[in-house]
Formats: structure tokens, C-alpha cells, sequence
């Protein structure tokens, strides 16, 4: 995580005030959001922010220049986007309702653009985009701004369409994403949300002080914990060289877990060219049940407590009709061996967060699946970095 992909906004009011604001150069500094140490808050000449007391860090959003009060009165966020984007909104919404209890709907750019969408007063959209050129993401964002509704954009490019015209910006600073499928920008705009949310959170009087140091210490660990799991890549490209030949396979898992399924199963068929699907675990035996035969890949994601037990027996069920298991789960959740074929481990961390820690193997799975098949990981076929048309 960069050190500037976070963003900060204290409960004790760090807000700005409207004439700190004036003073700021809106189209260099917008969206240079920080996690920093409250200690320090006071050295900041860009900040009016009430002295904080302890050495707590804290979330400052002052950089996103919300109008005070602006967050505390949201009532509902739409994310919208497309691919990998579109997955980061789906995973927000389920670790920011959890963190904040405010409503998320999460939209397909190019599915919002032409429902004559109805956005609720008190409401914010978020616009996710890596190359912030994306012609639906970019079309939608001026929709909603023509319905008068304020629009965020969480974007990697610096000065790209849709930075320069959202009414607030939230850079990921991910870095130039070259290769066609994403993973850092996804792993930074996902760090985008849960900061947005713990904000949220924190001006809704739903996080305090103490939750708000637990949010930001899992978050500091992250980078290290992916490291720990990349450790374990040989485990995975063994695991992935049985399965190059694979026509189909799917992914399940409930909740947030759906959310990282989504992702693992396009960049699966993105990179590697194997058809797979994501499905919320529940749904499988509402039709795709059926497709399950003799050593069909099912890949299981269970990093949720609180739905371990639901998706591990949806396994169960697939197991029984000759599915091939695979199980994602955090240390300690050894039970998983019982059932499954290959277990996966990632260290655990606040719950709303795994999708940071999940992805990594997924994403995993699909390159070296790719590399098995002698295929050109950053250059997959039919597919361009920047979709700039409809
Ligand atoms: O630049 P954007 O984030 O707006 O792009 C959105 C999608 O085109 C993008 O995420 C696409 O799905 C990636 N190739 C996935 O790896």
C-alpha cells in the first residue's frame, strides 16, 4: 500500500474549515489523502484539525474537500463501474455496510448509463476507475452529476477524464498499471473503500476511537501479510499446473467471499482462457448444480466466521456429485482439510478486509494457470487496457 493510499477523517474533526479550503489548489492537491499519526496532525499547514490527545493514527479525508458535515448526512453510496472496478464496488458494499450500516447498491457503468437510474437524496455516488478513460464509467459519473447528485471518483490516473471531472477524487496512487489484468490497482482502490468507509463510519458515530485503531493497525499489516502468502506461490503453481487443461470451474462462496470470487473467476478467464463462473454459494443449487460432473474444479472461498459453515457445506454438496475441491480460508480454519481437496491459507484480518488478502491467491491461480498454458500473461488475447468506446 502506498503510503498516500489512505485516507484519514478523524471523529474529533479534522474536517476543514470552508476558508482552509479556499486556500487549496484544487487540481493539484485533490485526493492526496494520507493515514497519518495523530501526533503529528497539528504540524500540518494544511490542516485547522482539533489537537487529538494520544498518539492514535486517524483517517484524514481533508484532501477530498467534502464539505463538513457532508459524510455524517449520507444515507445511501452507489458504486459504480466495470470489471475488475465493478468487483472492487461489489466488495465494498459488503465490508462497508458491515463497518457502517449505510446502505451500498453497486452498478454495472454500462447497465446504470441506460436504466434511468433513481438516486436518493443524501446520497454520493463513487465512480472506481484505474485508467479514469473508461467510456461507461466516465458516462455514467456525468449522469449522475446531471442528476445532482455529488460524485467521488477513485482513479489511478492522475488528470484522466474522470478525475478532473468527479466533484471530489481519491487518487489510489497504485502506480502505472501496464499488464491488461489488474491486480494492484484493484488491491489499492479496495484500500480506497474500506478508508471511505471507515470515514463514513467514524462521521456516522458507527466507529469509534477504538475500532477506528483496530481498522488502521489491519491495514498497516496488510502488506505483510500478502508477502506471507505470497511465500506459499510454489504450493499454488503446483496445484494450478494439474488444472491447465480445465474447460470449466467455479467459484463459490457467500457474502463478502462472493465479491472476491467474482475476481478470481475473471482474471481465470481473462489470463488463462479457461471459462469459469462466480457464484454466490447459495445459488448453486438453483440451477448450476447441474453442471457439476467428475472432476470439476470447484475453487470454495470461506474467510467469512460468521458463513464458514454455509458455503463449506455447499462444497459438501458439489463434492458429492464429483467436484474436485479447492478451499480459501483463513489460518486456523483446518477443518476445511476435511472436505476439501487443496486448502489455501491467508492470515486473518479484520473481516471487512480479506478481500485484500483472499484475491492474491486467486489471482495466483489464474497466472500460473496462464503460464502452464505457454500464454502471454500481460498481453491476453481480444482485450485492451483502456476501453475508451462503448
Ligand atoms: O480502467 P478501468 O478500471 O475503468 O477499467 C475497468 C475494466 O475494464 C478493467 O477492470 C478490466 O476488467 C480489467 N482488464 C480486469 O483485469
Amino acid at each position: 500500500m502506498s503510503d498516500k493510499a489512505a485516507d484519514i477523517y478523524h471523529a474529533a474533526g479534522t474536517e476543514k474549515t470552508n476558508a482552509a479550503q479556499d486556500t487549496q489548489d484544487t487540481q493539484d492537491t485533490r485526493g492526496t489523502q494520507d493515514i497519518r499519526d495523530a501526533s503529528n496532525t497539528e504540524a500540518s499547514s494544511e490542516e485547522t484539525a482539533t489537537p487529538v490527545k494520544n498518539s492514535a493514527k486517524v483517517i484524514d479525508l481533508s484532501a477530498l474537500h467534502f464539505e463538513p458535515g457532508f459524510l455524517a448526512g449520507l444515507e445511501r453510496l452507489y458504486f459504480i463501474a466495470c470489471g475488475s472496478a465493478y468487483h472492487v464496488g461489489m466488495a465494498a458494499k459488503y465490508s462497508i455496510e458491515k463497518m457502517t450500516r449505510v446502505p451500498v447498491e453497486v452498478d454495472l457503468a454500462s447497465e446504470f448509463r441506460y436504466r434511468d437510474p433513481i438516486l436518493v437524496p443524501n446520497s454520493m455516488v463513487i465512480i472506481i476507475s484505474q485508467s479514469g478513460e473508461t467510456a461507461d464509467s466516465l458516462a455514467a459519473m456525468r449522469l449522475a452529476k446531471e442528476m445532482g447528485v455529488p460524485t467521488l471518483a477513485v482513479v489511478n490516473v492522475i488528470g484522466s477524464s474522470i478525475a478532473r471531472e468527479a466533484d471530489h477524487v481519491m487518487y489510489t496512487y497504485a502506480g502505472p498499471e501496464i499488464a491488461v489484468a489488474t491486480t494492484k490497482a484493484y488491491s489499492a482502490q479496495l484500500i480506497c473503500t474500506y478508508i471511505l468507509g471507515i470515514a463514513l463510519g467514524i462521521a456516522k458515530g458507527r466507529i469509534d476511537q477504538e475500532k477506528e485503531t483496530a481498522y488502521i493497525n489491519a491495514l498497516e499489516k496488510l502488506p505483510d501479510q500478502i508477502s506471507k502468502i505470497l511465500e506459499d506461490k510454489e504450493r499454488i503453481q503446483w496445484f494450478a499446473s494439474k488444472y491447465a487443461n480445465a474447460h470449466d470451474v467455479f467459484f463459490i462462496g457467500r457474502g463478502l467471499d462472493y465479491a472476491i470470487c467474482l475476481e478470481g473467476s475473471l482474471k481465470m478467464k481473462e489470463i488463462s482462457y479457461i471459462h469459469s463462473e462466480a457464484y454466490a454459494a447459495g445459488e448453486l443449487k438453483h440451477g448450476t448444480i447441474s453442471l457439476i460432473e467428475d472432476g470439476t474444479l470447484v475453487i470454495g472461498v470461506m474467510t467469512q466466521n460468521d458463513l464458514y459453515e454455509k458455503t463449506r457445506s455447499n462444497l459438501v454438496e458439489v463434492k458429492a456429485r464429483g467436484a474436485y475441491l479447492m478451499g480459501l480460508t483463513n489460518y486456523g480454519n483446518y477443518s476445511t482439510e476435511d472436505t476439501v481437496n487443496f486448502a489455501v491459507y491467508v492470515p486473518k484480518t479484520e473481516a471487512p478486509f480479506t478481500a485484500s488478502l483472499a484475491v492474491i491467491p486467486l489471482q495466483l491461480m489464474g497466472y500460473y494457470l496462464s503460464v502452464a498454458k505457454g500464454l502471454d500473461v500481460d498481453k491476453p488475447r481480444n482485450l485492451a487496457k483502456s476501453v475508451t468506446v462503448e
